[in-house]
């Protein structure tokens, strides 16, 4: 079985071939824009997404829009997390951050899988907090910035090991579960 995966981000893509490989579902990246409805709701931007891929005909596929939520900032950058990524960036988050006392935050993940005509949405979470400074090469976007266990940032991780407590990670066991209860997989 193959699932095309709509994104611009590799990195989405190697994390996804990674959870899926022991399925035998391979993953075909897929470029294809599709607009990122302004919404304070992850699954929102995820619901419209779908109907607008639908609509040009693509079926068997997976999307995802992921943000990550600080406590001390209200939730910020949440849904915005891409433009801040491409705007402050890490260093400019890590400035907001500066002098805050409680630094905890969490990733979320919202996912929506057209498959076999159907349409499974799940949402995924990972608690951690953001680091001192960047750390390590790995991984993507807020990456280095991001510790779920207060010691190694998600960035210091093989893929491998990311995936076992990342936001994408579990959004993908609860999709698995889903797969498995609709005799998919
Ligand atoms: P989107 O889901 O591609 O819209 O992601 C929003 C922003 O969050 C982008 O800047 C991504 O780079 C970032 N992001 C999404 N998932 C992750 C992740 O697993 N680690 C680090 N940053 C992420």
């Amino acid at each position: 079985m193959k699932l095309k995966v709509i994104t611009s981000n590799p990195g989405k893509v190697r994390e996804y071939q990674d959870s899926f490989s022991h399925l035998g579902i391979e993953m075909e990246h897929l470029h294809l824009p599709y607009d990122e409805v302004q919404t304070s709701d992850l699954e929102e931007v995820v619901t419209k997404g779908m109907e607008e891929i639908r609509k040009k005909g693509v079926r068997d596929f997976i999307i995802d829009d992921s943000g990550l939520f600080i406590d001390d900032l209200k939730g910020f950058p949440g849904v915005w997390s891409a433009y801040a990524q491409k705007t402050i960036g890490n260093k400019g988050i890590l400035k907001l951050m500066d002098g805050v006392g409680n630094r905890s935050a969490r990733f979320k993940c919202c996912i929506g899988c057209d498959i076999n005509g159907e349409t499974i949405m799940v949402t995924g979470v990972c608690e951690g907090s953001i680091m001192d400074a960047e750390h390590g090469n790995g991984g993507f976007g807020y990456d280095p910035i991001f510790t779920y266990d207060g010691k190694l940032s998600f960035a210091e991780m093989p893929t491998e090991e990311k995936n076992k407590f990342s936001h994408r990670g579990n959004a993908v066991r609860l999709l698995i579960d889903e797969m498995k209860k609709r005799n998919i997989v």
